[in-house]
């Protein structure tokens, strides 16, 4: 299969890619940079012996994008490009609605103009909200509590729209948990710029000693240590998920949700001591008040990715942290972020 990946040189995007052409696909990354380092591309190349074509453009270039699909005789596309803070989203929502949305639109164009109509969506485990029961399925009721979650909401009920209006649709929302870890590599992983907002590459900073402390969001959680649970799922199980998902679209028309979670929930002092363990560091880390926004606990039910894809995590909590940990090192090594 000849695969498009907008938003291909970023965290998740990288890794598919990888894993994409591990399993014998082509693939064509699409990326304007805005949160990610030209220097990914020798990297994926380095892991996989050829490094794959890359077009710097944006997303909301209909054309450029269009005469890509048809250039490369693209099959399917899978659409990692937006932005991802939700704590800059409610300062910038424009800036959030422009990109998302707007850039969805536009590769939905420019799919439409193509003749391409299999698309895998970076969703998010953040349009379930409050969880109101758990494990999360994905029939519990979607809401939003942010920019950032509600542009992840408009385009699902966007796709949902369109593969009504259309029956060639082929389309998959895949709902993330909280993807973490990096390849085994050290080459690529997780690299954001400025203090990072998620718990693993903070931690990781805190490791190797570019900060002084973590800061715990909170204690009084109704979880078993009172800390926040999240279902932390390595990015390569995430990256097999897509090649599984696209595989799987070929005969599924229509507009589909599936989680990609591991359906196993630790909380923040748990991730702590297994990222100890791993970079053999202390962690310092004191209590702080609870983050605005936050849940107390959001683990996936991760059984219809089983049954529809057959696809499941196999990598756990020792492996995430390890494979953050040499990215870490070696990005440091390397100055290479
Ligand atoms: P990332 O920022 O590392 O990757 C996104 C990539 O898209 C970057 O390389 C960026 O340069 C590019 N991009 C952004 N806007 C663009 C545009 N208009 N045109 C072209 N390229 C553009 O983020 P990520 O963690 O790899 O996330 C990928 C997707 O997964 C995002 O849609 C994100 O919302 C979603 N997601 C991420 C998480 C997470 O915790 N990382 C969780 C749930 C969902
Ligand atoms: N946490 C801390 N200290 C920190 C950072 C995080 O204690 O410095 C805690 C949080 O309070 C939470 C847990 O660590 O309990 C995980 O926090 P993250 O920020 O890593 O992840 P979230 O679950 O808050 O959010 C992530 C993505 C969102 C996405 C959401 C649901 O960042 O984009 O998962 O998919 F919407």
């Amino acid at each position: 299969m000849n695969v498009l990946l907008t938003g291909g040189m970023g965290y998740i995007g990288s890794h598919t890619a990888v894993a994409l052409l591990q399993a014998g696909h082509r693939v064509v990354l699409y990326d304007n940079l805005c949160n990610s380092d030209a220097g990914v591309l020798g990297c994926i190349g380095q892991i996989v012996g050829k490094a794959p074509l890359f077009i710097q453009a944006d997303v909301r270039d209909t054309q450029t994008l269009s005469d890509a699909l048809t250039r490369h005789e693209i099959d399917a596309v899978a659409h990692f490009a937006g932005l991802k803070a939700v704590g800059e989203s409610a300062q910038k929502p424009l800036a959030y609605y422009a990109n998302n949305v707007e850039g969805t639109v536009s590769l939905l164009e420019a799919m439409t103009r193509a003749g391409v109509c299999s698309l895998a969506f970076s969703g998010s485990a953040t349009v379930y909200g409050e969880p109101r029961y758990l494990p999360l399925d994905e029939a519990h009721p979607l809401s939003a509590t942010n920019p950032y979650g509600r542009t992840k909401l408009h385009i699902e009920e966007m796709l949902r729209d369109l593969s009504v209006s259309d029956p060639c649709w082929r389309i998959v929302c895949l709902r993330y948990f909280n993807p973490a870890g990096a390849h085994e590599s050290g080459l690529i992983g997780e690299s954001p710029s400025g203090i990072p907002n998620n718990l693993l590459p903070y931690v990781a900073r805190v490791a190797a000693g570019e900060l002084p402390s973590l800061s715990v969001f909170g204690d009084d959680y109704p979880t078993p240590d009172g800390t926040g649970v999240r279902d932390y799922i390595h990015v390569m199980d995430l990256a097999e998920g897509h090649v599984a998902a696209l595989d799987w679209l070929g005969g599924h028309p229509g507009c589909h949700a599936i989680n990609l979670g591991t359906g196993q929930g630790y909380s923040v002092l748990e991730m702590v001591e297994a990222f100890a363990k791993a970079s053999e560091r202390a962690i310092p880390y004191q209590i702080a008040p609870r983050r605005a926004g936050d849940v107390a606990a959001c683990y996936a039910d991760p059984g219809k990715a089983l049954r529809e894809l057959g696809w499941q995590a196999r990598r756990g909590l020792a492996d995430m942290c390890a494979s953050a940990w040499n990215f870490q090192r070696r990005s440091r090594e390397t100055g290479f972020r």
